[in-house]
């Protein structure tokens, strides 16, 4: 139990500036932790579960978080999909141990108690006791012992979940403009290429401001605007959704162009001196109507999508406890794509991943801010490239997607 006196050490006043000064206590505090799995994860939010292609069969399963809470979900007999926390009714055990797989029904290996795949409890074993002694009480109803029900709902084959049956549809929560985005890729049947996890030594937050920080990407990852993936001087903006909570960065434009402005600015991240050893790694297809050659979508609070040329992916983040938090990466390919193309996306997911070429650094830099910070919880980061307030430009020199999580973080949490 919190104290008061732990209370008013934890109370957190957000500073005057607003969005654009981040105190460090957010990343470091476990109420504050702890607040944000209630408000936010199992609060008025749609999450990341999967993809319908994930479980295309009737009795088809796959487990995942909603935050930090194990949840399981479930393609039904009817064809629905449903979603329930796994969490025995009866004394809180985990009832399924398994990734994925298929069954009709769920037993708890602790006392054997069994669930459909609504989550529904189907079965107690010895419920009328042994030999006329014990069992449960008389007026035990079955009914009322499910497992703890989720919110569903799909769009384009995305599934989200939400412990608010209440909240608006995920269509209204995402908005047009996201759902364009989405679209680029889910409007039609997608595949999935594989996956890799990777755990990273940081506060969930870290990575989400990581990803709708288009300031880093040319900057930090030196592959990127070494051999021309994506440099600040290319054609390109960010795009926020009303709520300023989702966000797109984008990128026109081709390889190897632009690169006066990073031949004479002596970054660290360009070099001319550097040649791929194996050029095949970035020979693509331009594939988008719109031209963009690079979109990463953040989809408030645990969803990012991602077309790094052909490469395309799903990441979705989950949080692990105050300062550490998971990244789960579904690769992605088209249902009717030719060997040839998912070739070509499989060598370009190189990029990404725990060890990816360019995604190694984003793990890396979390963990760098989560151990600079220690001593310094109640200083304030400095968040204001691009102005101070939340937008969209058509540029990505600037940090407004950063502070438009914040604004709707600090409504989330009522801070
Ligand atoms: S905890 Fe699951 S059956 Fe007892
Ligand atoms: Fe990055």
């Amino acid at each position: 139990m919190t104290t008061a006196k732990e209370l008013k050490r934890n109370d957190l006043i957000w500073p005057k500036e607003g969005e654009s000064r981040i105190p460090y206590q957010v990343y470091a505090d476990q109420e504050i932790y702890k607040r944000e799995m209630e408000s936010i994860f199992r609060g008025s939010t749609w999450n990341y579960l999967g993809l319908e292609v994930e479980i295309p069969n009737h009795g088809d399963y796959k487990t995942t978080y909603i935050g930090d809470t194990p949840v399981v979900v479930t393609r039904d007999t009817d064809g629905s999909i449903r979603a329930f926390v796994n969490r025995c009714a009866h004394r809180g055990a985990t009832v399924c141990m398994d990734k994925c797989g298929n069954a009709k029904t769920f037993t708890c290996v602790y006392h054997a108690w069994v669930y459909d795949t609504k989550g529904d409890l189907k079965g107690v074993p010895f419920k009328n006791g042994v030999s006329g002694q014990g069992g449960m009480p008389e007026g035990f109803d079955m009914g009322k012992h499910s497992l703890q029900k989720v919110n569903v709902d799909t769009h384009l084959g995305v599934i989200f979940g939400s412990f608010d049956h209440q909240i608006e549809p995920v269509q209204d929560y995402l908005g047009e403009k996201m759902c364009d985005y989405l679209s680029r890729i889910f409007s039609r049947p997608v595949k999935i290429l594989g996956y890799q996890r990777q755990l990273m030594k940081n506060n969930w937050k870290l990575y989400f401001e990581n990803v709708k920080d288009s300031y880093h990407a040319s900057l930090l990852h030196l592959f990127f605007s070494t051999f021309g993936v994506n440099r600040l001087s290319q054609r390109g903006g960010i795009d926020l959704d009303e709520t300023g909570r989702h966000h797109v960065s984008y990128t026109y434009g081709s390889l190897n162009e632009d690169t006066e402005a990073y031949k004479n600015s002596n970054l660290r991240s360009y070099s001319s001196k550097y040649n791929l050893e194996d050029p095949s790694l970035l020979i693509g297809r331009n594939e988008f109507a719109d031209g963009i050659t690079l979109a990463i979508q953040s989809l408030f609070p645990n969803m990012i999508v991602q077309q790094i040329h052909n490469a395309l992916a799903v990441r979705q983040l989950l949080p692990k406890g105050v300062d550490s938090s998971e990244l789960v990466w579904t690769y992605l390919g088209f249902a009717d794509d030719e060997e040839e193309m998912t070739k070509i996306r499989l060598k370009q997911s190189n990029l990404v991943g725990p060890a990816g070429f360019v995604s190694l650094e984003d793990g890396g830099v979390g963990e760098l801010v989560q151990k600079g910070i220690v001593g310094g919880e109640k200083e304030l980061s400095f968040v204001e490239m691009g102005g101070t307030g939340v937008e969209s430009q058509p540029f990505r020199a600037t940090e407004s997607s950063i502070r438009g999580f914040w604004k709707n973080y600090r409504q989330f949490m009522g801070l």
